[in-house]
């Protein structure tokens, strides 16, 4: 194991967990919002402080596999080889539940999701609540229900102002919330696409995922609109862009724009560039819209990315940004 590390503010942060309360932290995903997870009043402060519906179930987080059979029971096979060889990464497995995990947890459903992140603060403060505490922190993405999960500590801030205790890790190397696997229903079933791809999950179990479907348990992740701004949000294929912005700015809006391309003069309002490649830009997806939600524009245009394995989780999470804008009504 990786030393002692007796770093103050995750010392800070593993009392305050233990006296109940919420901290802050940062994973290769997105930064959590943390409780802990043995705590059915603590994990009650993270859907009061979010405005989470209660039957939008919480991630446990681990510190290593070793903890898992604490936490779920009747692991399967396909989990176990998963974990081997995703864990510590952006992964998170749907397995049952432990006798113990609180139902508030879970939303009342008998399964439990459980993620080992690799983020080293957030192996420290896993570690350390391991040793002094229950070793599992229940975590959503740390902002408000529905809207752009956090990618910097400062993100955090904006979203819960100050009081809220928060581990700084820098920027988030993967920007986008973990790939979902529910393993709770004989056959691997993808919940939400990550960066570990679906191809990536079919290599290890020998059986390609299959796709949600109704009879799957919730998950606020696979709401139709969710990840979104503020300011309305429209997707565009690219030889349309130039026309689908002059035609908005011709009608008096002011538009944002996020695309891969430098080249979109004339352009009245403000153009943010995205990184050319799939991990560059959902590393900066959410920084992204947040910047571009900030300039005070009537609507964001956002050009499509291209299509291929790499930019699935970007097509998904761009999709349930742009659900709740009804392209006649952009106001
Ligand atoms: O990358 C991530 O997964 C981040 C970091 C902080 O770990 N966490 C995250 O949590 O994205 P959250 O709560 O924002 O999204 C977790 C998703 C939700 O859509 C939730 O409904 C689903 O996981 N989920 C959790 N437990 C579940 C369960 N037992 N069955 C089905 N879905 C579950
Ligand atoms: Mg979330």
């Amino acid at each position: 194991m990786g030393g002692e590390r007796s770093d103050p503010g995750v010392a800070a942060a593993i009392a305050e967990l233990n006296r109940g309360n919420l901290v802050a932290f940062p994973t290769e995903t997105v930064y959590g919002l943390g409780a802990d997870a043995a705590n059915a009043e603590a994990v009650a402060k993270i859907f009061a402080l979010k405005g989470r519906p209660a039957d939008h179930p919480l991630i446990v987080h681990l510190a290593s596999v070793l903890a898992l059979e604490e936490w779920a029971v009747d692991v399967p096979d396909a989990a176990r080889r998963l974990a081997a060889e995703f864990w510590p990464g952006p992964l998170t497995l749907i397995l049952r539940k432990a006798s113990h995990v609180p139902a508030i947890l879970t939303g009342g459903q008998d399964t439990v999701g459980i993620r080992c992140p690799s983020h080293p603060v957030a192996q420290s403060l896993l570690r350390g609540f391991a040793r002094h505490g229950s070793g599992g922190v229940a975590a959503p993405s740390a902002n408000r229900f529905g809207h752009v999960s956090p990618t910097t500590a400062q993100h955090v801030r904006e979203e819960f102002g100050p009081g809220l205790l928060v581990l700084d890790g820098g920027a988030c190397e993967v920007g986008l919330e973990s790939t979902i696997v529910d393993l709770s229903r004989g056959v691997p079933v993808l919940l939400r696409p990550g960066a570990v791809t679906r191809e990536q999950i079919g290599a290890v179990t020998g059986v390609a995922p299959r796709d949600r479907d109704a009879a799957a348990p919730r998950a606020s992740g696979t709401l139709a609109a969710h990840y979104a701004p503020h300011t309305p949000l429209v997707l565009v294929d690219t030889d349309e862009l130039a026309e689908r912005v002059s035609t908005a700015e011709a009608e008096g809006k002011r538009v944002a724009v996020l695309s891969r391309k430098y080249a979109l003069a004339p352009l009245a309002g403000f153009l943010q560039v995205a990184p050319a490649d799939a991990t560059g830009y959902g590393q900066h997806l959410y920084a992204d819209l947040r910047i571009l939600d900030a300039k005070g524009a009537d609507l964001i245009v956002v050009e499509r990315p291209p299509r291929g394995a790499e930019w699935e989780a970007i097509h998904d999470r761009l999709a349930r940004a742009a659900a709740g804008t009804d392209e006649c009504d952009e106001t």
